[in-house]
Formats: C-alpha cells, sequence, structure tokens
C-alpha cells in the first residue's frame, strides 16, 4: 500500500480521500526541515502547501519518493529539476484556487479605488473622516493585465462585468480568446502606458521576474495603482517604493512580496499601500478544492502511473 505524508496543513478532505482510494497517510505538519529529511524516506507522496521546502536535501533522504503534490498552484517552493532528475513526479492543482485568488485580485482593486482599510481603521478609531477619504470609480477605467492564464482570465470576466475595458500582455493569448475574454491584447509597452490599474497573474520565472521594473513602472501612467496577488518579485518593490511616495503611482494592493513572510517593509509605513499575507488562495472553498484534487491526482499516479 503506498504512504503518503501530509507535510503542511490541508483541509481533512484530502486524508478522507486518500484513505478512500487505500493509500496510508500520515499527517505531521510543522516539522523543521531536519525533522522532515528525518522521517521522509518510507514515503511514495508527499503533500505539501507552501510552507515545506522541498529541497535537494530532502530528495535526497527519499529514495521512495514517487510523486511531490503541491495543494495551489505554484511550485516555487519544490527544486523541479532535482526532483525530475531523481524520476520524481511534480504535480500541482492548477484550477482549484483559481476564482478564490481571482476574488481576491478584484477585491484589493476596491480596496485601492475606495481607501478601504484606511478608511475602516480610521473610523473603528473614532474619527468619522467624511471628508478625507475621495475615491475613483472602477466604471470606465482600463484594467491593465499581465498574465491572461486561470487567474487573469477570471479576473477580466469579473472587470468586464464592471464595465471595465480590459488590455491584456499575454504571450501565450490568442487573438479568438481575447475576444471571447472581451479583452483587448496588447504589448506590454501599451499596456503600462494606458492602463489606470494594473494587476499581475504570472508565475515568478526567468522572464516575469521584475516585469514591473522601474523602467517599467516609469512608464506607468501617473496615477496607476498597481495589484499583485501572484507572487513577489513581479515588481520592483523599491521602485514601487519611490513611484508611491513621489505620487506617480497612486496607490498598490500587496498581497505577495519579495521576501515572504513580509514582517518588515517600508512600503507598510505607506497610507496608499494595502497589505494582505499572501491570502490570494485562502478561502474555505479554495482549500477544500486544492485538497481534493491534489489527493485524487496523487492517488490516481501513486495506484496507476508510478
Ligand atoms: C498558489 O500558488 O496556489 C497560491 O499562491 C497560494 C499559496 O501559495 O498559498
Amino acid at each position: 500500500m503506498p504512504r503518503v505524508l501530509i507535510s503542511d496543513k490541508l483541509s481533512p478532505a484530502a486524508i478522507e480521500i486518500f484513505r478512500r482510494r487505500g493509500l496510508e497517510v500520515d499527517v505531521r505538519p510543522g516539522l523543521s526541515p531536519a525533522e522532515l529529511r528525518a522521517i521522509i524516506a518510507p514515503y511514495d507522496g508527499l503533500a505539501i502547501r507552501s510552507a515545506t521546502k522541498v529541497t535537494r536535501e530532502l530528495l535526497d533522504a527519499a529514495p521512495n519518493l514517487k510523486v511531490v503534490g503541491r495543494a495551489g498552484i505554484g511550485v516555487d517552493n519544490v527544486d523541479v529539476t532535482s526532483a525530475t532528475a531523481r524520476g520524481v513526479v511534480v504535480m500541482n492543482t492548477p484550477y482549484g484556487n483559481a476564482i478564490t485568488t481571482a476574488e481576491h485580485a478584484i477585491a484589493m482593486m476596491f480596496a485601492l479605488a475606495r481607501q478601504i482599510p484606511e478608511a475602516s481603521a480610521s473610523t473603528k478609531a473614532g474619527k468619522w473622516e467624511k471628508n478625507r477619504f475621495m475615491g475613483v470609480e472602477l466604471f470606465g477605467k482600463t484594467l491593465g493585465l499581465i498574465g491572461c492564464g486561470n487567474i487573469g482570465s477570471i479576473v477580466a470576466d469579473r472587470a468586464v462585468g464592471l464595465k471595465m475595458k480590459v488590455a491584456a500582455f499575454d504571450p501565450f493569448l490568442s487573438e479568438k480568446r481575447a475576444v471571447e475574454l472581451g479583452v483587448e491584447k496588447v504589448e506590454l509597452n501599451e499596456l503600462l502606458e494606458r492602463a489606470d490599474f494594473v494587476t499581475l497573474h504570472t508565475p515568478l520565472t526567468e522572464q516575469t521576474r521584475n516585469i514591473l521594473s522601474r523602467q517599467n513602472i516609469a512608464r506607468l501612467k501617473r496615477g496607476v495603482r498597481i495589484v499583485n496577488c501572484a507572487r513577489g518579485g513581479l515588481v520592483d518593490e523599491q521602485a514601487l517604493f519611490e513611484a508611491l511616495q513621489s505620487g506617480h503611482v497612486a496607490g498598490a494592493a500587496l498581497d505577495v512580496f519579495e521576501t515572504e513572510p513580509a514582517t518588515d517593509s517600508p512600503l507598510f509605513a505607506l497610507e496608499n499601500v494595502v497589505c494582505t499575507p499572501h491570502l490570494g488562495a485562502a478561502t474555505a472553498e479554495a482549500q477544500e478544492n486544492v485538497a481534493l484534487q491534489v489527493a485524487d491526482q496523487m492517488a490516481d499516479y501513486l495506484l496507476t502511473g508510478a
């Protein structure tokens, strides 16, 4: 009977699926890297979210391992090259949390447009600063979408529903799909020059790292608002900080940071910045979806494919 170790906090639904499919499953979240290395040897499968780092050292200690299942999208916490070299399959669940993450991006856009977190803090402090918080409408504004895949296309759909004009930069977006989504496919420079809001929906790769670089931030329209619920490292945080201070960028909403956990950042001191702690996928529905999907996929592989 294949053995699976769940080393991050996963919905109990996943455990149920593994057991129902006849796999033996142990749940040990919160182990240190050394503790995990010490117990990994007998396992055929490792189910993770983002906390477990699947390094070369961990893989070296896992001679039986056949599959790593990431309940979520990004596999940046897995050394995929080393896993592949050892014949370990790395799988993710690219669809289970897409709606949730897209909704967070839309929520962040509203939060920025209407300064909701600041206004809430001020009201709770008993200030009633009705004249301080003048917002902007999303209606009629141009949303520059960097990345129009699983999540970006859902953001596009919601933004079109809000009567925004959506300009999407994505080398993998076909003209046909753009038409279906009601978005305009544009090059990055055009997006930078036209967008009132920019949202990012790409993985962090060598091609996308610093896609909002200092130079590209300077190309953005004055007064633009930026939302990043994708990955830290897509935006040059220092350049963003300076652009926010100068007013070139009117606001930024960040769910992800170059270094996580982000417990200290000059950005935290700015009023026109809204931050959340990588909550993009944090809904009950999404966590259930990704847990169910990863358990089924891993069971399929271990019972028939490995
Ligand atoms: C993902 O890659 O699925 C999201 O960023 C969620 C997460 O890592 O927690």
